[in-house]
């Protein structure tokens, strides 16, 4: 059980690069790294495109005001300057500015916890692994979602073979929110997302199908896709060629099929993303709509209902729980394992401990590439007049 103390020697010196005050997205990794205060310290950003904006917002959250620079490059270069300079940024900004600025960070010898759909392409994700290896840096990638005790649990189920032979992997991650084209004009958070300058090569795919496919490869990770089908469509016209909706077909290696369904046009839902893993014997089913609960149902026994916190889980479901059991958990401490995930990992890099490494279990570089590899197999499908694809 997580209860504040500390992981690590001291906190690590953060800054925020995007993720200012307008942003969607920004809140979520400052409750995520700044949870038990013990981890993490932050001490300066490039919060915003909009500089002034930037500063303000940064010092109403308690930072010195010279240290809320009005770019990326500014703050790179200011903060090398100094003996207690910042040792990990996170990128909060849109798709397309992930690659240039993790690389600058990474070449100004800075570790980095960046946003999904990790980049545009694998040869660009395979760059910044070789970068990051040769650096001794840490790229983590914040599949914010990954962090609920009860996936670790389901993890430790299938692997234990509680479930039988793996045979099908359904995954969902709809929303209605792009029902209509009234947020492509009026959001800036939507604007680029349908714009394939700053997205890249897909909407739906990338924005939120990523997220359940890292789930899927945490649950399951002797699973490979082995080929696949996507078929994609812009039910607003404005939007082509990105997506709002796609459904994917998969093969696994193992002989199991897979189905993904991304949507930002299933009108009215407010289910958001789940995953249901069938074996030979067995299925379990977990929604972040309800994250604290995990339903195992075994064929001819009445269903089951795990609850995250209870002593009958697995030692490493337990080990990421904070609140309890009866004490509802959610968005945010799945951000906060994860966020401590990530300084565990850098504190160990720091120390050359790689037992440590090798053993924890995070969102890192790999499972970035992965979803940017997830992405572009998809659209050469979907491209392709929704033709099956070898995976690549
Ligand atoms: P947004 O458009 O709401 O916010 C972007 C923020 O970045 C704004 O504060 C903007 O001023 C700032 N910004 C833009 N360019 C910048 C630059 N060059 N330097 C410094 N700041 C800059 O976007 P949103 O929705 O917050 O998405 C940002 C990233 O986070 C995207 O990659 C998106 O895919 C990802 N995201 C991830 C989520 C998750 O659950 N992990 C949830 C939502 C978004």
């Amino acid at each position: 059980m997580l209860i504040g103390e500390k992981s690590i020697p001291r906190p690590l010196r953060w800054a925020m690069i995007g993720g200012g005050r307008l942003s969607q997205v920004g809140y979520k990794h400052r409750c995520g790294a700044l949870r038990d205060n013990t981890a993490y310290q932050m001490v300066a950003s490039a919060f915003d495109i909009d500089a002034e904006r930037g500063r303000d917002f940064g010092v109403n959250l308690g930072l010195d005001a010279d240290r809320c620079y009005a770019t990326y490059q500014q703050l790179l270069a200011e903060e090398a300057k100094r003996e207690d300079g910042v040792e990990v940024v996170s990128i909060a900004t849109p798709n397309g500015t992930h690659f240039e600025i993790t690389k600058a960070a990474l070449n100004a010898g800075i570790h980095v916890i960046c946003e999904k759909p990790l980049f545009f392409t694998t040869a660009e994700a395979l760059e910044i692994k070789a970068l990051a290896a040769k650096k001794g840096l840490i790229v983590g990638v914040t599949y914010g979602f990954s962090g609920h005790p009860l996936l670790m649990q389901m993890r430790a189920m299938i692997a234990n073979g509680e479930i039988g032979d793996v045979r099908m992997v359904e995954l969902q991650y709809t929303h209605g929110f792009s029902a209509n084209d009234s947020a492509d004009k009026f959001s800036e958070a939507q604007k680029w997302r349908v714009d394939p300058k700053i997205a890249g090569p897909s909407f739906v795919l990338g924005d939120i199908s990523t997220h359940t496919f890292y789930i899927s490869q945490l649950v399951l990770p002797e699973l490979k896709v082995k080929s696949l089908l996507c078929d994609r469509q812009s039910f607003i016209p404005s939007r082509a060629p990105l997506e709002d909706n796609a459904m994917v077909l998969m093969h696994y290696d193992n002989g199991a099929v897979g189905r993904m369904w991304a949507s930002s046009i299933n009108a009215g839902s407010m289910d958001s993303q789940s995953i249901r893993v069938i074996g030979s014997r067995a299925s379990l089913e977990w929604s972040d709509y309800n994250p604290g609960e995990l339903k195992y149902e075994v064929q001819g026994q009445p269903n089951q209902i795990m609850h995250h916190g209870m002593p009958y889980l697995h030692e490493s479901a337990l080990a990421d729980e904070r609140l309890g059991a009866l004490h509802t958990e959610g968005l945010a401490e799945s951000w906060a394992n994860i966020y401590l995930k990530f300084a565990i990992a850098i504190h160990a890099t720091q120390q050359g401990d790689q037992t440590t490494l090798d053993n924890l279990i995070y969102p890192d570089i790999n499972a970035g590439i992965e979803g940017v590899r997830w992405i572009e197999n998809c659209v050469r499908s979907a491209d392709n007049g929704a033709s099956w694809v070898n995976y690549e």
